[in-house]
């Protein structure tokens, strides 16, 4: 009785675990069905499973792109991915340390003379950041691209009130809008000061905002005659986005984007992904422009074993990273 309880007990265990390896194999199996399915068909583009833009060359997908989107054009899904992924990165106890060695690198480890005082490394150095902080927030979902704001299409009324189009929603899928007196503490959206603070390198208690109601230079026009520059005016074209578009926004949106902790601020993201694209939409116009400038500065970036010139090409970047801008 007690061997065929035992022969029962054996029969059942292998059975079941044969049973179990078929599942698993049924998986796979399925899984690579599913991939075919899907379309890999030679030449074609298909979204992997981290929703990169891969190319499909011999049944395997190759050249994955990170696709950065337009803030206003993402769906509420897609700006809540981004949102929560960096609400939680910047609070949750297994993030929040690489959190701050990350902003720390914006507040602490570069002297802000170098990195936006003069064209040395103010370009690079935020390629460079961006794909950092990027490969944070895509620790918490690989879907995660940091998304970019572009202000041009709204630099008359930047500050929002467009419903869909605000940037500033203070709803879950917005920024929350300015700050309110007497502290100027952001009180709407994921960041408001009773469900999220600044890190005390960043200075500590509340976001703080206290918009300026000017208009942005960087409209539409001006875009268009910046990126019309040619190649020998490479120090004009920095200058434009380093003091006027990227100064402005840190001016008009106040309070913590216009201090030197403004890197702990969460707009600061989609506002250097733009000037990354503005930056990228230049370089596109040929090779010289691509290369131009960055070769010739010999420092690293604090902190890092990068130069500037390693970060000139998005297809291309350092740990095989592709980055493509969605219009
Ligand atoms: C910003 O948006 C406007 C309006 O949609 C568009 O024409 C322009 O090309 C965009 N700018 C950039 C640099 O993507
Ligand atoms: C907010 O900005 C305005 C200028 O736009 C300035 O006059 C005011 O002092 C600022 N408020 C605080 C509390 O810093």
């Amino acid at each position: 009785m007690a061997i065929a309880w035992h022969w029962f007990v054996t029969y059942f265990m292998i059975s079941w675990s044969i049973a179990q390896a078929n599942t698993q194999e049924n998986i796979v199996f399925q899984a690579n069905y599913e991939d075919l399915n899907r379309g890999c068909w030679e030449g074609s583009f298909v979204l992997n499973e981290c929703e990169e833009r891969c190319e499909c060359r011999n049944g395997e997908l190759v050249n994955c792109y990170r696709v950065r989107k337009d803030f206003i054009k993402m769906d509420i899904l897609e700006r809540r991915r981004f949102l929560d992924a960096y609400k939680i990165v910047s609070t949750y106890p297994s993030f929040r340390k690489d959190y701050r060695r990350v902003v720390a690198y914006h507040i602490m480890y570069t002297p802000t003379e170098l990195l936006h005082e003069g064209p040395e490394i103010f370009l690079p150095w935020h390629r460079w950041w961006l794909v950092e902080f990027e490969n944070l927030l895509r620790r918490v979902d690989c879907r995660v691209t940091i998304p970019y704001w572009n202000w041009s299409r709204v630099a008359n009324h930047w500050w929002g009130g467009f419903g869909k189009e605000d940037f500033w929603s203070p709803g879950a899928h917005g920024l929350g809008g300015d700050g309110t007196t007497p502290n100027l503490c952001v009180v709407d959206g994921p960041f408001s000061g009773d469900k999220w603070s600044l890190l005390k390198i960043g200075g500590g208690g509340c976001l703080k905002r206290n918009f300026s109601y000017l208009h942005l230079t960087g409209d539409k026009e001006h875009m268009k005659s910046t990126l019309a520059l040619p190649v020998e005016e490479f120090l004009e074209f920095e200058e434009i986005l380093r003091e006027i578009y990227h100064n402005e926004i840190h001016w008009y949106v106040g309070g913590t984007m216009f201090t030197t902790e403004a890197a702990n601020a969460p707009e600061v993201v989609p506002h250097h992904s733009f000037l990354d694209k503005i930056w990228l939409e230049w370089q596109k116009k040929g090779k010289e422009y691509k290369n131009v400038f960055f070769y010739d500065v010999p420092r690293k970036f604090p902190k890092t074993n990068y130069y500037g010139w390693q970060w000139l090409d998005s297809d291309n970047l350092p740990d095989q990273v592709k980055v493509m801008y969605e219009d």
